[in-house]
This record gives structure tokens, C-alpha cells and sequence, in this order.
């Protein structure tokens, strides 16, 4: 099943509280310490941020109900997935996969030629979407989550390469014809 009515928006600063309610709701579960609104600001203020939000403007709420976010921060040569999640409540209907597709377009649009990220050992469900969308294991970070309850986690370190798109001109910003 897929969420079509949702839409996939870019977004930044100005809308550092809603992704920073979003990352609290989606990664309550995980090993990932909670956004702030005002890291959220600093790491949207930055060169090189991209940030998409996911909004159902057919929601519950009835007004682009926010249902999941991704960020990244994109450097010259290679960029880092800093955030992707989905609300539980919205999750196994194709939003992951929908964000992480988006963002990689988005990636293919800049000078970035590989995308990085790290995932907890034990995600079972990102590392699923992950390697669904052509991440391979490059390292580990032993201990990199802290846990409490409970044992450090490790971080697997996951990349892939970004392909530009077909007539994109490197460094140009724009699409040739033919
Ligand atoms: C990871 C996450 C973003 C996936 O969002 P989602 O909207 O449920 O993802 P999708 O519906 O697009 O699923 C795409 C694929 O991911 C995998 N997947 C997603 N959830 C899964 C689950 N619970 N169990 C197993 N595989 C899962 C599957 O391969 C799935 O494809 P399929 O539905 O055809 O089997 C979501 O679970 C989430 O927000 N998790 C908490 C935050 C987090 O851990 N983010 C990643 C940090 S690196």
C-alpha cells in the first residue's frame, strides 16, 4: 500500500520546531538522541543543508498534516543523511522509501558523488529500506549509540554513490537538451 495523497515538500529553517517534533516522534524508539528546535535551526543554517518534509494534506488534522522528514548536509564532494523518519503511525506505506528517493534526487542535482549515513546495528527496518536503495556497508563505530537503559549499540556506517541525472552538466546547476 502506498500513501499517494502525501506530499514530498523541501523546506529549511523556518520550519526548524516542526521537524524537531517530527525527529522526537519518529525516532522516540531509536538509538538517536532527540533534535531540539534549535539544533535543528544551526544544522539548517549550515552550507549545504537539504531538508524535505512529508505532508498529507488529506490528513487527520485536515491542514498538510507533517507525517515524516529527511535531512542531510551536503558537502562538495560527499553529502550525509542526517535524519529520515517516518511518524509511527504512517510508517509501511512507502514514505520511507519515498523520502530517501527524494533526497537522492535532490543530491543528484549538486556536485555530491557519494551519500553517507550511519544506522543503528539493530535497525532491522532502516537497514531493510536502506540496502533496498543501494547502501552497502562501509564500516562500524563500535558503541556510537548510547543507550538507557541497556549497552552502547553500534553504528554501521552505510554509502552509496549518486549518480547525476542523464543531460546534467557537472557544476553547472542545470539540464542540457539531448
Ligand atoms: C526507517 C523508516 C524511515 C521507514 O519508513 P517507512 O515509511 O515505514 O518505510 P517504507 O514503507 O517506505 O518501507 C520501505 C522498505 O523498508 C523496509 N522496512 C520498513 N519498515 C520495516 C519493518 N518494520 N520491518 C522490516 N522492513 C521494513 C522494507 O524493506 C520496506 O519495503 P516493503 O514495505 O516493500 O517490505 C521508519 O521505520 C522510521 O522512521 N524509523 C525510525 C527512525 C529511523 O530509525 N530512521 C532511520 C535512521 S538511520
Amino acid at each position: 500500500m502506498t500513501d499517494s495523497m502525501v506530499e514530498i515538500r523541501t523546506t529549511g529553517s523556518a520550519a526548524a520546531d516542526l521537524l524537531a517534533a517530527l525527529h522526537i516522534a519518529s525516532f522516540a524508539e531509536s538509538a538517536a538522541e532527540p533534535w531540539s528546535p534549535a539544533s535543528v535551526a544551526a544544522i539548517l543554517r549550515a552550507p549545504g543543508a537539504l531538508a524535505l518534509i512529508a505532508v498529507d494534506p488529506a490528513g487527520p488534522g485536515g491542514n498538510d498534516d507533517p507525517c515524516g522528514l529527511a535531512v542531510a548536509r551536503c558537502g562538495p564532494d560527499d553529502a550525509e543523511i542526517l535524519a529520515l523518519g517516518v511518524l509511527p503511525e504512517r510508517r509501511r506505506h512507502g514514505l520511507g522509501g519515498r523520502l530517501l528517493a527524494a533526497l537522492l534526487e535532490l543530491l543528484a542535482t549538486t556536485t555530491t558523488r557519494k551519500v553517507l549515513l550511519e544506522v543503528a546495528v539493530d535497525n532491522h527496518p532502516a537497514r531493510r529500506l536502506y540496502a533496498a536503495h543501494g547502501f552497502a556497508e562501509i564500516g562500524v563505530r563500535r558503541g556510537y549509540y548510547r543507550r538507557r537503559p541497556g549497552p552502547p549499540v553500534d553504528a554501521l556506517i552505510l554509502a552509496r554513490s549518486v549518480d547525476p541525472p542523464t543531460g546534467f552538466v557537472r557544476g553547472s546547476s542545470s539540464f542540457v537538451a539531448g
